[in-house]
């Protein structure tokens, strides 16, 4: 019975600390963004909008900041974040703004 009270925390304890850690350990990723402005992206945020570790990694982005080359015409073509910022799981990649800050 202890046991399985200890099991029972115990995934609860990882369970929140998964959600908990984000993008990654709750960080944020910087990216230069060009002339477009400087574009961060928010672990929190999108373990907040229900994203798991491996929504993303690795099928989208590799495990290492600054590993993927992404460019507009990439996401334009639904590819990294255009895998979800499409209008249809999360907002458009014509809404330049809500990425790049200038
Ligand atoms: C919505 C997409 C998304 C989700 C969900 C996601 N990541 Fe990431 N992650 C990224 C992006 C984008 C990068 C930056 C990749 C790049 O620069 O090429 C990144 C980078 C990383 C890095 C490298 C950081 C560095 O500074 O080198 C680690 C480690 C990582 N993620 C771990 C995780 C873990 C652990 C989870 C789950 C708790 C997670 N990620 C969930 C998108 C995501
Ligand atoms: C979902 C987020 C997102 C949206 C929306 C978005 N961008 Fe980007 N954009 C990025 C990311 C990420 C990069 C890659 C940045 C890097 O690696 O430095 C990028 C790169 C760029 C670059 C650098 C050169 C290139 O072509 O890759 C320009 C310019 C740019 N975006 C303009 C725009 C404009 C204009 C819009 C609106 C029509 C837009 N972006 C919408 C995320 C976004
Ligand atoms: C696996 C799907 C997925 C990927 C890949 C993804 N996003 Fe998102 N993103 C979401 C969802 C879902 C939301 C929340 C719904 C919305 O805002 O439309 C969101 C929200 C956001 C927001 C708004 C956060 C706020 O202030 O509320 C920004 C900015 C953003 N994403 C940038 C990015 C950038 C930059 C990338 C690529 C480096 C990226 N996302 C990749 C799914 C994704």
């Amino acid at each position: 019975m202890k046991l399985r009270i200890l099991a029972v925390t115990l995934i609860v304890v990882l369970a929140f600390a998964g959600v908990a850690m984000a993008v990654p350990g709750g960080k944020t990723v910087e990216f230069e963004g060009g002339a477009g402005g400087k574009v961060v992206f928010d672990g929190q945020k999108h373990a907040d909008a229900g994203k798991k570790c491996n929504d993303c990694h690795t099928n989208i982005f590799k495990m290492k900041k600054g590993d993927d080359k992404i460019t507009m015409k990439d996401i334009n073509e639904g590819k990294f974040c255009g895998t979800c910022h499409n209008g249809k799981v999360a907002f458009a990649a014509t809404e330049c703004a809500k990425c790049h800050k200038k």
